[in-house]
């Protein structure tokens, strides 16, 4: 398969390594609004740079990774599903869920292949989890209980175009309870406030939040997000049912354990994303190399990013009002 990808920044450089990297792919073309950004790209990894509408309009180019800012996704989805692309878009499609529905709208008219890059579903761990608790390892699924803390936060000028704690950062958690409770939550709370970074509050947004959320069925989610964690990053999953408990722990920098006379010490969790969810970048293009391959409809897909983005308006609606938020 021939790859096109759009924008080369943290995310963009990943995907387009390991696109490269791959005997069953090609790197053919990156576009990037800075030209040095694609160049970097570009040179790392044998592809040429080139314009978004050479990457669109080349029959050279079977599929688009579009790793750009959130604010860009929509309208690039909209281009590859026009020109007759498989798309891998990176997290949310968009800001405004009507919009989301829209271009979701394009995609099913056009009949192209989307996948949405929530990839701590191909997380090894998170993966294992979530199949023992659907082959019945627990029993029947209770609580799900997720937390989620960045080792610190980001510039102001990024979280300026972020969408908010809720929609850029939460999204990920929430399309995580979606994954495990294998249910659609039907209720959220949430709360939330700046104690972090006051320049976060200053720009209209907070760095630390709980959501709790409830299914149909009575299941139970809390998602505890903090933008700093002065351990690494916090990334822990736990399920608990009628007959027992499920726990994935933090990733450390090594399993080598101290011990002292003042008692035992271990290192850091691999420090952010690009660390701990490296394996799971991998698994999750092979997902969709495969399901692009074999006609296949990918996970998680348009629905999936739709879904998430309805969670994460529902928590910040919760978070404004004070009040508990009904999904319909
Ligand atoms: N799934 C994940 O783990 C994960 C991790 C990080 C970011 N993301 C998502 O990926 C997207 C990019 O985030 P990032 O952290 O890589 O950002 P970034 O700022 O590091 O990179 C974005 C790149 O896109 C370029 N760009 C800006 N406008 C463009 C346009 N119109 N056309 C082409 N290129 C353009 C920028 O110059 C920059 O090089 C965001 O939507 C973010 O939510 C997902």
């Amino acid at each position: 398969m021939k790859f096109g990808v759009v924008g080369a920044g943290r995310i963009g450089t990943i995907h387009g390594g390991n696109i490269a990297a791959r005997k069953d792919c090609e790197l053919v073309s990156v576009a990037d609004a800075d030209a040095g950004a694609a160049r970097a790209l570009a040179d790392a990894t044998g592809a040429t740079t080139a314009s978004v509408d050479q990457i669109m309009e080349s029959k050279d180019v079977d599929a688009v990774a579009i790793c750009s800012p959130t604010d860009t996704h929509a309208d690039l989805i909209e281009r590859a599903a026009r020109a007759g692309k498989a798309i891998f878009c990176e997290k949310p499609i968009a800001l405004d869920v009507g919009r989301i529905r829209n271009c979701l709208e394009v995609v099913r008219s056009t009949g192209a292949t989307l996948m949405i890059g929530f990839n701590r579903r191909f997380d090894p761990n998170f993966a294992a989890l979530r199949k023992r608790v659907a082959e019945g390892a627990i029993g029947r699924l209770e609580i799900v209980s997720i937390t989620s803390r960045d080792p610190g936060p980001p510039p102001i000028s990024y979280i300026a175009r972020s969408g908010g704690l809720f929609r850029d950062m939460m999204i990920h958690d929430f399309d995580m309870a979606r994954f495990i409770l294998g249910e659609e939550p039907v209720a959220v709370s949430a709360m939330g406030s700046a104690v972090v970074d006051g320049a976060i509050g200053e720009a209209g947004d907070i760095d630390t939040a709980v959501v709790i959320m409830e299914t149909k069925s009575g299941k139970v989610a809390q998602i505890s997000n903090s933008r700093r964690a002065t351990y690494g990053y916090d990334q822990r999953v736990e399920a608990h049912g009628e007959s027992g408990m499920i726990h994935v722990g933090n990733v450390r920098e090594t399993t080598v354990e101290l011990g002292g006379a003042q008692g035992f010490t271990r290192d850091k969790s691999l420090n952010f994303f690009l660390d701990r969810y490296d394996a799971a970048y991998k698994i999750e293009l092979d997902a969709f190399v495969a399901a692009v391959k074999s006609g296949a409809k990918p996970r998680p897909d348009g629905d999936d990013g739709l879904k998430a983005n309805i969670l994460a308006d529902a928590a910040y609606q919760s978070w404004k009002t004070k009040q508990r938020v009904a999904i319909e």
